[in-house]
């Protein structure tokens, strides 16, 4: 058992006498490439990681849900009849993730049988570095209810109610990336997903195989996706699109962008041309690592970087440092990964000079003025499930 999952039943101890139904887990993930995409219908390809969200379950007598966790001291509960009013009102904080998933399933499989839950939620997922932590708890609960309720969804229906979640009940205007990386992940592998028609296929990595590691430097920069510059990320697409005359920026390819110039501002014509080029390098780099293997991939992800830097500018000094100390340190590529403003920047890395570009990075950090960073590796993984 895992510690998170331990914590999870302990915690779920203090709240109820009831025996857990179960627990189930979903994992946080990596954007190993597509960034800024999925909401503009393009293509991704993140993983699932090895830090995982844990939720115990176990069932009440009345129609109340209740979630605590042991990231916060406050224990939310809310008659499932009340569950509308109070997610319309946006007044929760941690708990709109898993109120707001008990909500959109409900929504989602009428059919299932809604009853009263103690949900316990514990995570090894780091807050606020751009990995998700929120999909992990999203894609924990909805695979928790969805079997305690016998609704029936498939995973990508799943993801789907996180991803509701996430948007009408937190407030964050996001694509649905992240709960399809947590709900979907193997081990090993990446999931190649076209955000328009939510086809996906499983892309062996073979870092291992081939010597290579990922780091993760965590810049603890924070950010936040609910506000600020996602959101006008996310307008600047539209407005681009609807200029060009196309319902979404999938629509438009590398050849179109000579005319895109013609019609748009300079600034949303960089939006565009991002999205545009970010598409086609996730295209590049699923060619790659099937016919020459992840050796090959390291100047996508380090053009992704440049794009994110210099077009979409929603890069940060630290993490244009994590990048470019990384490369020199000998990564084959660097790119932050995420929704950008913060969080986290990764370097695919030969595993001998693991130690050494960590080492790089925390001293550039140090001479910088900036906070010491975060650094550790991750494989991918398996995608969420029920452990117990
Ligand atoms: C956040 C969002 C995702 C995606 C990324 C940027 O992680 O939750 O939907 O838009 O940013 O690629």
């Amino acid at each position: 058992m895992t510690d998170s999952t331990a914590a999870a039943l302990t915690l779920l101890g203090t709240l109820t006498d009831r025996a857990p139904e179960g627990t189930w887990s979903a994992p946080g993930r990596v954007n190993l490439i597509g960034e800024h995409t999925d909401y503009n219908e393009g293509f991704v390809l993140p993983f699932a990681i090895g830090h995982r969200t844990a939720a115990a379950v176990a069932l009440r007598d009345d129609d109340v849900v209740r979630v605590g966790s042991t990231f916060s001291d406050d224990v939310v509960e809310v008659s499932l009849a009340d569950l509308d009013g109070v997610i319309a009102a946006r007044s929760l904080d941690w708990a709109a993730y898993p109120l707001g998933v008990a909500w959109a399933l409900r929504a989602a499989a009428p059919e299932g049988v809604a009853r009263g839950v103690d949900i316990a939620i514990s995570s090894d997922v780091p807050i606020g570095a751009g990995l998700s932590s929120s999909a992990a708890i999203e894609s924990a609960v909805a695979s928790a209810l969805n079997d305690v309720w016998a609704a029936g969804l498939d995973r990508v229906a799943l993801a789907r109610v996180g991803r509701i979640a996430e948007n009408d009940a937190v407030g964050a205007p996001t694509g649905i990336m992240d709960q399809m990386a947590s709900m979907l992940g193997r081990p090993d592998a990446a999931t190649f997903l076209d955000c328009r028609t939510l086809e996906t296929a499983s892309i062996d990595l073979g870092f291992a195989a081939a010597g290579l590691e990922v780091l993760v430097i965590d810049t603890l920069v924070s950010h936040a996706h609910a506000s600020g510059g996602y959101r006008e990320r996310r307008a600047s697409c539209e407005a681009g699109a609807a200029a060009l005359g196309v319902s979404s920026l999938r629509d438009v390819s590398v050849t179109d962008l000579d005319r895109a110039r013609t019609v748009l501002d300079d600034e949303t014509f960089r939006r565009v041309r991002h999205i545009v080029t970010e598409n086609q390098r996730v295209l590049d780099t699923v060619a790659a690592l099937r016919s020459e293997g992840p050796r090959a991939i390291g100047d996508l992800l380090t053009a992704s970087h440049a794009s994110m830097r210099d077009d979409f500018e929603i890069s940060v000094a630290e993490l244009d440092l994590a990048v470019e100390t990384a490369l020199s340190a000998g990564a084959l590529g660097a790119r932050m990964t995420g929704g950008g403003f913060g969080g986290a920047a990764i370097a695919l890395i030969p595993k001998d000079r693991i130690a050494d570009a960590s080492t790089a990075v925390e001293r550039a950090f140090a001479a910088s003025g900036f906070r010491a960073p975060h650094t550790f590796t991750v494989t991918a993984s398996a995608g969420a499930r029920r452990d117990a």
